[in-house]
C-alpha cells in the first residue's frame, strides 16, 4: 500500500485497516488473544488450602453468584469500553465443558435473573445479590461437589462507593453473606472468584476454613470469564500479585477516617504511610493485614537463593537466582524492597524500588534476575528544612535490601549500603505546598504538627519571545518539511486564532471526546482524542467494537512490564486504525481508598509500580505515534465533588507518593500529553497551578510536552494559560481569554507558548 502521508488520517478519516491482508485489527483475534493473557497473568491467587485448584478434569461444579452472569469486565464512565462481546464466567465455563462439569440449571437461574433485571431497569452497579431457590440448591448440591461463588463490583467516575446502610461495597451486602453461608454448609469444596475493580473485604474467605481458595480475578475484559476458566482447570498458572494491601476492615485503611468527613476537601494526613508503607511501619497495624503488597500463590512453588546486593555510591544492584521447584510450570515476581534508616525524616519500614517477573520456569528451572535501582531512589524530600528544606536526602545510616515473592515474606540481605553522613541528592523548591495541613503521620504511630497559614507562591514569567510575522503565508506541513520554523509559523496566527487553538475542537468521525487543532487556513489538521484505560473507548453508537482489555488495577497485578507495553501498543493500533491520535491513558492517581470510584482505572496504592505500569504503556502507543495522555495530574484519589474538592498534602507525601508515579513515568517514557486533574490541590485548582505545571513537570523534571485539562473543568481559562496549561478541553472559554489579552492580564507571549507546545504534539503525530 502506499505510504500515507502526513496527517492524512486526522484530515480525511479514510478507512484504511491495520492488519495483515487489509484485515481491521480493531478488536482482531490476536489482541483478543492479548486481552486473555493479561486477564490470566493479572488474577491473584490468594487462598488454595489443600491444593484445591486446580480442578481436576470432570470435576463437577455448580456456580452461584449473579457476578458469574452480570460479570463486570471493567468499571464505568470513560474508563469503559465497548467490546464485541464480553464473555462471562459462565460461558467461560461453557467453552471447556470437556475440563469441568458446570450444573447448569443454576446459571440458567443467575442468567434469568439478570436478564430480568436488566429488563427493569437495574444497572450493573446498582443490581443486588439474588435470592438462592431452595430446590435450586438441592439440586446443585446433589449434582456437583464443588461450589464457585463469584462475588462482583462496579464503581465508576465522578462517584464513589460507600460504606454504609445505603452502600456496602467493600463488605459482602446481606443477600452476599446469606449466599456465602448457604453454600459453604452444603459443599465441602467452595472457591471464590472475586471480579473487583480493586481491594474488597477478603477476611471472610481467608479466615474461612468453610472456603478453599479463592482467586482475585479482577476485572478482566471482554475474555475475562475464559481467563477465569484457564486459571482454574490449570490451563493456565496464576502469577499475579496484590498492588494493593488487603486489611481486616474498611476502617483499617488510614484514609477511611477522613474519607467522608467533607466533600469540599480531603486531610492527608496519614502522608507517605499509604498503603504497606502504613500496614508495615505503623506500631500494632501489621496484623490487620490479611494479605500483604505483592501477595499471590502459584500452582507450583519458588525458592530464592544466592541473593546479593551490590552497592556502590550510585547504584545498587540486586541479583536473586529463583528455581522452579514444584512440578509445574510458572512465573515468578521477585520484589526488591527498601528500608531507609529512621533518622530526621521519619520512614516506612518497606519501600519497593524494583521488581522482575521471571520468564514460565519449568519444573527444576532456575532464573538469575538482576534489578538495579539508583541510591538516590531511596531519599526522602525534606518539605520542613531539618536537614535541607526543599532537597531530597539520604540520611546517614544503614540502608537495607528485602527480596521475595511479597512485602511481608522478602527476605533480608546480608549486603547493606552505609552512609556515614547525610548526602543531598536533589536541590528543588518548595512548591504547592499546603496550608490547611495541621498534621501528619510519623513512623512510630504518633502525629507532627504542621505549621498552617498563607504560603507565597512562585510565579514564572512567560519566556516565550515572538518572531518576526513572514511576508509570505506558511501551512503547517511546511514546518513539518523544515521550511519554516514553529515560532515564524506562530507568528502568522492571529490572536483570535491563538485563542481558537487553545480550547478543544469539535469531534469527527468516531471520537466523542473532542479534538485539538484545526485550523484550515494554515493547514492546522484537527486531531481527536479517545479515552482508555481498558482499550478504546468508542461510543456504541459509532458501531465500532474495540478490544477490552482488564483494567489497570487487573494488568498492574501481572507485574509484567512487557504485557502491558504490548497492549498500550495494541490499543495505539486500534486508535489509529480509526483515526484517532490522541489516547486519554494511563490513568495515574494513587489507590488511597477502597471507595474510590476510579480504582479500577488506577494502578496500585505504590507510586512505583504505578509509574513504571505507565511508563511501559506509554512506551507501547508512542510507539506507533499515537499520543498517550497520563492523567489525573494530581491527587484524584476522590471522585465524591472532585471539581471543587481540595486534596490537602504535605510536600512531601507529594513528592514520594502522589507525584512519584508521574514523575517515573516523565523521565522514563516521555509521553506527549498529561491532563491535569478537576481538583484543587493545597487550595489551587491543578489546572491553574503554576508551581504544579511549570515549577514541578517543566522546570524540575524537564517534561517538554503539552498540558490538558480535564473534560470541562470548573477552573478559569485565562489563570490555566498563564499557569501553562496549554488547553482546554473539550472546548475553550474564548471570550474570557479575548477579555484577559484586551485588560492586558494576558498576554500574547502566553497564549504563543501554549500554542506552541499544542503544534509540537500535533507535529510529531503522522
Ligand atoms: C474524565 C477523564 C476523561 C474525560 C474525557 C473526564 O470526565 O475524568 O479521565 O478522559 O472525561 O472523557
Amino acid at each position: 500500500m502506499q505510504k500515507l502521508t502526513k496527517w492524512v488520517r486526522p484530515t480525511y478519516l479514510p478507512c484504511i485497516p491495520l492488519g495483515d491482508n487489509r484485515s481491521s485489527i480493531t478488536a482482531c483475534d490476536a489482541h483478543i488473544q492479548l486481552s486473555r493473557q493479561a486477564a490470566t497473568e493479572g488474577a491473584v491467587l490468594l487462598k488454595n488450602e489443600h491444593h484445591t485448584l486446580p480442578l481436576e478434569k470432570g470435576t463437577k461444579v455448580a456456580i452461584f453468584g449473579k457476578g458469574q452472569i452480570a460479570y463486570i469486565n471493567c468499571g464505568g464512565g470513560s474508563g469503559t469500553v465497548n467490546p464485541p462481546y464480553v464473555r462471562n464466567i459462565y460461558e467461560g465455563f461453557k467453552m471447556k465443558k470437556d475440563k469441568l462439569d458446570v450444573f447448569d440449571a443454576l446459571s440458567l437461574y443467575y442468567e434469568e435473573y439478570v436478564e430480568e433485571q436488566y429488563k427493569e431497569g437495574v444497572s450493573r452497579k446498582d443490581m443486588v445479590e439474588a435470592p438462592l431457590p431452595k430446590e435450586l440448591l438441592e439440586r446443585a448440591k446433589a449434582y456437583a461437589d464443588t461450589a464457585i461463588i463469584v462475588i462482583s463490583r462496579y464503581s465508576e467516575e465522578n462517584v464513589d462507593r460507600r460504606n454504609d446502610g445505603t452502600d456496602t461495597y467493600f463488605y459482602l451486602s446481606d443477600m452476599e453473606q446469606n449466599m456465602v453461608q448457604t453454600v459453604t454448609e452444603n459443599f465441602a469444596n467452595v472457591i471464590v472468584l472475586l471480579n473487583v475493580g480493586a481491594m474488597i473485604d477478603t477476611s471472610w474467605f481467608a479466615y474461612n476454613k468453610a472456603i478453599a481458595s479463592a482467586i482475585m480475578i479482577g476485572q478482566g475484559g471482554m475474555e475475562g470469564g475464559l481467563a477465569a476458566e484457564d486459571l482454574i482447570t490449570g490451563d493456565a498458572n496464576p502469577s499475579g500479585k496484590l498492588v494493593d494491601t488487603c486489611a481486616q476492615s474498611f476502617d483499617d485503611y488510614p484514609s477511611s477516617e477522613g474519607f467522608h468527613e467533607s466533600d469540599d476537601y480531603v486531610k492527608y494526613t496519614e502522608d507517605i504511610f499509604v498503603g504497606y508503607r502504613y500496614f508495615e511501619t505503623i506500631p500494632g497495624k501489621k496484623e490487620r493485614v490479611v494479605y500483604p503488597f505483592g501477595y499471590g500463590l502459584s500452582y507450583t512453588t519458588f525458592t530464592y537463593s544466592n541473593m546479593t546486593a551490590h552497592c556502590t555510591s550510585e547504584t545498587i544492584v540486586v541479583s536473586v537466582t529463583v528455581t522452579n521447584t514444584g512440578n509445574r510450570a510458572g512465573k515468578e515476581v521477585v520484589q526488591v524492597y527498601y528500608s531507609a534508616p529512621e533518622g530526621k525524616l521519619t520512614k516506612p519500614s518497606r519501600e519497593l524500588c524494583g521488581f522482575a517477573k521471571t520468564k514460565e520456569l519449568a519444573p527444576g528451572e532456575s532464573e538469575t534476575i538482576w534489578v538495579s535501582f539508583s541510591t538516590a531512589d531511596m531519599a526522602s524530600f525534606d518539605d520542613m528544612g531539618v536537614i535541607e528544606k526543599s532537597c531530597f536526602v539520604l540520611e546517614k545510616g544503614i540502608y537495607r535490601f528485602y527480596v521475595g515473592c511479597n512485602v511481608r515474606e522478602a527476605i533480608l540481605l546480608e549486603d547493606i549500603f552505609e552512609l556515614p553522613e547525610n548526602v543531598i541528592t536533589e536541590r528543588l523548591h518548595s512548591y504547592a505546598a499546603p496550608e490547611k495541613l495541621d498534621k501528619r503521620l510519623r513512623a512510630d504511630g504518633t502525629y507532627e504538627e504542621l505549621p498552617c497559614g498563607t504560603v507565597e507562591r512562585a510565579s514564572f514569567p512567560c519566556t516565550y519571545k515572538c518572531a518576526e510575522k513572514p511576508e509570505q503565508t506558511y501551512m503547517l506541513l511546511d514546518v513539518a518539511n523544515g521550511k519554516v520554523d514553529l515560532d515564524t509559523f506562530i507568528a502568522q496566527l492571529t490572536d483570535d486564532e491563538l485563542v481558537h487553538l487553545v480550547g478543544g475542537q469539535p469531534r469527527s468521525g468516531v471520537s466523542d471526546t473532542c479534538g485539538m487543532g484545526a485550523l484550515p487556513r494554515l493547514g492546522i489538521p484537527a486531531v481527536m482524542t479517545e479515552d482508555g484505560p481498558a482499550g478504546v473507548r468508542i461510543c456504541l453508537d459509532r458501531c465500532v467494537r474495540t478490544t477490552a482489555f482488564p483494567v489497570a488495577t487487573c494488568i498492574a497485578q501481572s507485574w509484567n512490564l512487557e504485557l502491558m507495553e504490548v497492549i498500550g501498543r495494541a490499543g495505539a493500533l486500534e486508535a489509529k486504525e480509526n483515526n484517532l491520535s490522541i489516547w486519554l491513558t494511563p490513568a495515574l492517581n494513587i489507590h488511597r481508598s477502597p471507595l474510590c470510584g476510579r480504582n479500577f482505572e488506577y494502578f496500585s496504592e505504590d507510586p512505583f509500580v504505578s509509574g513504571k505500569m505507565a511508563a511501559a504503556k506509554v512506551k507501547g502507543i508512542q510507539s506507533q505515534n499515537i499520543v498517550a495522555t497520563v492523567k489525573h495530574f494530581a491527587c484524584n484519589n476522590k471522585e465524591t465533588n472532585r471539581h471543587r474538592s481540595d486534596s490537602i498534602v504535605s510536600e512531601r507525601a507529594l513528592r514520594e507518593i502522589y507525584l512519584k508515579g508521574f514523575e517515573i513515568c516523565v523521565k522514563e517514557a516521555k509521553p506527549q500529553m498529561i491532563m491535569t486533574a478537576y481538583n484543587l490541590l493545597n487550595g489551587i485548582y491543578t489546572s491553574e497551578n503554576a508551581e504544579l505545571l511549570m515549577g514541578i513537570l517543566r522546570n524540575e523534571w524537564g517534561y517538554q510536552g503539552m498540558i490538558t485539562t480535564d473534560w470541562a473543568n470548573l477552573a478559569n481559562h485565562s489563570a490555566e494559560v498563564m499557569a501553562g496549561n496549554d488547553i482546554r478541553m473539550p472546548e475553550g472559554t474564548s471570550w474570557l481569554l479575548r477579555q484577559s489579552l484586551e485588560e492586558k492580564k494576558l498576554t500574547r507571549e502566553e497564549l504563543c507558548a501554549c500554542v506552541k507546545r499544542i503544534l509540537e504534539m500535533i507535529l510529531w503525530l503522522d
